[in-house]
């Protein structure tokens, strides 16, 4: 069976003290870290990329964080072997970047990594079927890619029963919007691995805000 999964976004953090706030996460309890790599280009935003992975990894070796790069870029062929070498441990891409995914995922193996295909909310939930054999993870959109503090999209929640469904032991992942009071429903479609930035970071007590969504998931 699959195992409950916390990963805090650092993009909530203050960027001027990623290292410390990324480090209390992992002690306040945090199962993954989320790092979202944007370029500008494929979302309207951008945010770091494989340099600063690169020094947070030297902070948080491996072993001690697992980085969940969830990458919202136009060519996700080109960062895989930056991103590996920064020390990512899994590279999630968006499937609505690229026509050869299979390509893809065998660089992102090759490179010793796990491999996730991240789809946004207009995309059909069918169209990874035929992928998830390689994939270590399906990260199911819960709003449109680009932002933290978005409200969390329910309507996902069919794309997410429907894999939970047909793959009963793969991770499944939810962006957006998650928190205390939506993930409930996320759990109960089948999701595993809660994506959560600002109801963690901005929380009174992010350890115990951790725990709540993971006590939920369990039961
Ligand atoms: C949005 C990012 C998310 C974001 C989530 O494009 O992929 O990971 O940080 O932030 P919250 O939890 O605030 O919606
Ligand atoms: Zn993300």
């Amino acid at each position: 069976m699959v195992q409950p999964i916390i990963a805090p976004s650092i993009l909530s953090s203050d960027f001027a003290k990623l290292g410390a706030q990324s480090r209390m996460m992992v002690d306040y309890g945090a199962d993954w870290l989320h790092v979202d790599i944007m370029d500008g280009h494929f979302v309207p935003n951008i945010s770091f990329g494989p340099t600063v992975v690169k020094c947070l990894r030297a902070e948080l070796l491996k072993g001690e964080a697992f980085f969940d790069c969830h990458m919202m870029v136009t060519d996700p062929l080109r960062w895989v072997e930056p991103m590996a070498d920064a020390g990512a441990d899994q590279y999630t891409f968006h499937y609505e970047a690229c026509y050869d995914h299979e390509e893809v995922i065998k660089a992102i193996k090759a490179k010793g990594m796990k491999a996730g295909i991240a789809i946004k909310p207009a995309t059909s939930v069918e169209v990874v079927y035929p992928l998830v054999d390689q994939l270590d993870l399906v990260l199911v959109m819960t709003v449109e890619p680009g932002f933290g503090g978005q409200k969390f999209q329910q309507d996902m929640m069919p794309k997410v029963a429907a894999l939970r469904e047909r793959y009963p032991n793969l991770n499944i992942e939810v962006d957006g919007g998650l928190g205390p009071q939506t993930v409930d429903d996320a759990g109960a479609a089948g999701a595993n691995v809660i994506v959560a930035g600002t109801s963690v970071y901005h929380s009174d007590s992010p350890p115990r805000t951790i725990k709540e969504m993971r006590d939920k998931l369990i039961t």
